[in-house]
């Protein structure tokens, strides 16, 4: 389970001006995403991350969002690398479906947010729906913090991660040896940290190639003890534990 220090969802900082000074082009120990790299990137207002799953709806973290219900509070920036451009598409938000089953034992660390128009210009990005891409190497990708308590980004990072298994996940202690196996992945560095999503990156996906070389998402950005510390690898929910439910919600929306 997330600490709550780990947990809080990070405020946008004050819109910087164009003329602000460049961001670090080290997600923590990454470099800048070329624009259209990763299309379905969401940048969500409350400070998270997300991925969009249908051309209305959006895949983010529950810790991200409060409740079920109508929400029409929620920014979705989308379409741009950079925040600050001017042809980047910003949707509201019309409905937040928030997992059940979060926060419990059982997991399920997910949401999906309703927006108030069609996005069909920007490609999606598909849920893994079976454990075969549970491993190997991940991509990840966000707005968040480029160092552990740093300011949120400009510019959208991305970093790849290895798989950590659950056994070596649990052992690294603390939170970890709570992890949820069923309902949870690891992923990071774990001799040497240095790479990581981290506070702001909640909510994203980490994603990688299927047998078709097509990009699947495979988690979504939930918690870690700190960001990119040796030993402490990167938590993400499992996406394909929870793919039929995702969809079945989605289908409700
Ligand atoms: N809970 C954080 C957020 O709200 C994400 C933390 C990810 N941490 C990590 N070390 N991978 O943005």
């Amino acid at each position: 389970m997330c600490a709550a220090a780990v947990l809080a969802v990070v405020t946008p900082a004050a819109s910087a001006t164009e003329s602000a000074v460049p961001p670090s082009t080290n997600v923590v120990g990454g470099t800048r995403a070329a624009q259209g790299e990763f299309p379905w990137m969401v940048r969500l207002s409350m400070g998270c991350g997300g991925a969009l799953y249908t051309s209305q709806i959006v895949l983010t973290a529950a810790h991200c969002v409060s409740g079920t219900g109508a929400n029409t509070t929620i920014t979705a920036t989308l379409g741009n690398v950079d925040l600050q451009s001017t042809s980047t598409t910003k949707v509201k938000s019309t409905y937040v479906y928030r997992s059940p089953t979060y926060p419990t034992s059982t997991g399920g660390d997910w949401a999906l947010i309703k927006l108030a128009s069609p996005v069909t210009t920007i490609a999606k990005l598909p849920i893994a729906t079976t454990t075969a891409y549970n491993s190997g190497t991940f991509d990840i990708a966000g707005w968040g913090s480029a160092t552990e308590g740093g300011a949120q980004q400009r510019y959208l990072l991305k970093a790849k991660v290895p798989f950590v298994s659950d056994a070596t996940c649990k052992a690294a202690g603390g939170s970890y040896a709570g992890l949820i196996s069923s309902a949870e992945i690891c992923a990071g560095v774990m001799a040497t940290g240095g790479i990581d999503t981290c506070q702001g990156d909640s909510g994203g996906p980490m994603f990688r190639r299927d047998a078709s070389n097509a990009w699947i998402q495979v988690g979504i950005v939930s918690w870690g003890e700190g960001c990119a510390r040796a030993g402490k690898p990167g938590v993400y929910t499992e996406v394909s534990t929870f793919a039929a439910k995702i969809a079945a919600a989605a289908a409700t929306l």
